[in-house]
């Protein structure tokens, strides 16, 4: 097995808090070549921030429409990808949906060469892919109306109570997603961690400037619980919160299919920028 370590450096890298942890490590020989082979032509080379971690955004650097002309070729609607992991979802959409431009936004390096496998062994054209911190592009880079939707699929949980402040949908992001999206633009978001799923309702329900989607009620707990006491969570009161259907473009990934093993509730939302 190939070793890991942390590079604990990036943890707190120009924003305060950040939603990940970057461990580097060897790629597998099948993952090196199709990072040799592929990035070039895929993996975006986002200006970095020198005073931030490696994975920051330059104050300079801007993602406007000029920007998506130089890389896709053209300005079709845009989709984003928030923590892309192996690259299921993201490649599987933009082969079926050729007139539409997906950028794939990953940390981690096994993930990014596991989607720049899929793009390149399909030619996927419609397909870009960025090594950055999602919340950093986001607040600092992305032009206003620049993306018909914004896709979070199984975050990080983050279950201890006191990491709960790591979980990529905070205030801040949801604000720069919101100015980022074009009027009527969607954030999808799903997750199969119930105490996960309060914490979107607690953020995005009362966020300005989305509305809640949902057309379907879920009980959920109205308190939270963290790691040593999710098993709590029953006996906790409960409410009744709006939700999504399964998104119909979302297909099942390793992350997804875990949690089903393991009988976890998956939770679909979709915030439409009012
Ligand atoms: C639990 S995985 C889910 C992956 C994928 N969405 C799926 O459903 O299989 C969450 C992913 O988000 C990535 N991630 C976490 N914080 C991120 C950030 N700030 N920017 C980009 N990716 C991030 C992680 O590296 C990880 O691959």
């Amino acid at each position: 097995m190939a070793e890991v370590s942390v590079d604990r450096g990036q943890q707190f890298a120009h924003r305060g808090v950040v939603s990940f942890v970057r461990r580097t490590s060897k790629l597998p020989p099948k993952l090196q070549k199709a990072w040799d082979d592929y990035a070039r032509h895929y993996l975006l080379d986002i200006a970095r921030n020198p005073d931030g971690g490696e994975l920051s955004v330059s104050p300079d650097f801007v993602f406007d429409a000029d920007y998506v002309q130089a890389h896709w070729g053209n300005t079709n609607p845009l989709i984003i990808e928030i923590g892309t992991g192996q690259g299921e979802n993201i490649a599987a959409a933009a082969l079926a949906n050729p007139a539409v431009n997906y950028l794939a936004l990953e940390v981690y390096d096994p993930g990014v060469a596991h989607t720049l496998l899929r793009a390149g062994k399909h030619s996927i054209e419609n397909l870009r892919i960025a090594q950055v911190d999602a919340a950093d592009l986001f607040e600092h880079a992305l032009a206003p109306d620049i993306a018909k939707e914004v896709w979070t699929y199984f975050p990080d949980p983050w279950p201890k109570m006191k990491h709960h402040k790591r979980r990529i949908v905070q205030p801040a992001l949801a604000q720069a997603i919101r100015t980022a999206l074009v009027p009527g633009g969607m954030w999808r978001i799903a997750t199969d961690i119930d105490d996960y799923a309060l914490h979107v309702h607690e953020v995005m329900d009362e966020a300005h400037g989305f509305a809640n989607e949902g057309t379907k009620s879920v009980s959920l707990a109205t308190e939270h619980v963290g790691k040593g006491n999710a098993d709590d969570a029953a006996d906790l009161p409960h409410a009744e919160f709006p939700e999504s259907e399964r998104f119909e473009g979302r297909v099942l990934t390793s992350f997804e299919r875990k949690g089903l093993e393991k009988n976890h509730t998956v939770h679909d939302f979709t915030y439409r920028k009012a």
